[in-house]
C-alpha cells in the first residue's frame, strides 16, 4: 500500500482480442484533453523499458513459456508499471488510462491457462501493492468477431491470438464473472456497438468520476 493518498483516477480497459480497447483509450484521452486534463496512457504488459521487454517476450510466437512462467512475467511487468508509472501519476492527481491490468491475468492465465485463481490473486496483490482501479471498462465481444477485426486491421497475429476458440470463450466468461462480482468497479460494454456509441457510453461512466480528480 502506498503511504501517500492517490488523488487521481485510475481507469482500466479490459476484454478480449480486438474488442476495441485501444481505440477507446485514444478517444477517451481526447475527451479528457478537451476538458483540460492531460491523461497518462499506458498498457499491459509494458509501459516501462523493462516491462516492454517482457511484453516482446510474451507476445513473440517463437516462445512457449509454461503457464506459471507466463504469469510471473506478467506480474514482473505489472510491478514495474505500477511502481514506476501508475502510482506516481495517481499521486500527482492525474487520470491514468491503462490498456489491460490485473483482471486480464485472472481471465487469461486463470480461465485461459487454468492456473489457480487464488494464487493469481495473491500474485496480483503483490505486484500492484493492492492498487485497484476506480473504474474498469469491460469490452465484451464474441471472440470470433474480435479476432476477425484484428486480422482485418493488420493481418498480424500474436501468441495469444493463436489459442483455440474455447480458450477465448473461457476468457470472455471469466471477465463477465469478474464484472458481476464487482458491479461498482466494472462497467460492461457491448463492444459490438459503433466506436461512437462506445465513446459516448464510456464518457457517461467517466465524467461523474472526474469530480474527485483535483
Ligand atoms: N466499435 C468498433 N466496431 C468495429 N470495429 C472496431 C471498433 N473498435 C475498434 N474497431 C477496429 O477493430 C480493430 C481492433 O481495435 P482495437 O485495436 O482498438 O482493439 P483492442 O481491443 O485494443 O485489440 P488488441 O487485443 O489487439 O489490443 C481495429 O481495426 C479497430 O479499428
Ligand atoms: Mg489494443
Amino acid at each position: 500500500m502506498s503511504p501517500q493518498p492517490l488523488s487521481g483516477l485510475f481507469v482500466t480497459f479490459e476484454g478480449g482480442e480486438g474488442a476495441g480497447k485501444t481505440t477507446q483509450v485514444a478517444r477517451l484521452a481526447a475527451r479528457l484533453r478537451a476538458r483540460g486534463l492531460e491523461p497518462v496512457l499506458t498498457r499491459e504488459p509494458g509501459g516501462t523499458p523493462v516491462a516492454e521487454g517482457v511484453r516482446a517476450l510474451l507476445l513473440d510466437t517463437q516462445h512457449r513459456p509454461t503457464a506459471l512462467a507466463e504469469a510471473f512475467l506478467m506480474e514482473a511487468a505489472r510491478a514495474e508499471l505500477v511502481s514506476g508509472v501508475i502510482r506516481p501519476a495517481l499521486a500527482s492527481g492525474r487520470v491514468v488510462l491503462c490498456d489491460r491490468y490485473d483482471d486480464s491475468t485472472l481471465a487469461y492465465q486463470g480461465a485461459g491457462r487454468g492456473l489457480d485463481a487464488d494464487v493469481l490473486r495473491t500474485l496480483n496483490r503483490a505486484a500492484t501493492g493492492g492498487l485497484v482501479p476506480g473504474l474498469t471498462l469491460l469490452f465484451d465481444l464474441d471472440p470470433a468477431v474480435g479476432l476477425a477485426r484484428r486480422a482485418g486491421a493488420s493481418g498480424a497475429t500474436n501468441r495469444l491470438d493463436r489459442e483455440p476458440a474455447d480458450f477465448h470463450a473461457r476468457v470472455r466468461a471469466r471477465f463477465l464473472e469478474l464484472a458481476r462480482a464487482e458491479p461498482g468497479r466494472f462497467v460492461v460494454l457491448d463492444a459490438a456497438l459503433t466506436p461512437e456509441a462506445l465513446e459516448a457510453r464510456i464518457w457517461e461512466a467517466v465524467e461523474p468520476r472526474l469530480a474527485a480528480v483535483r
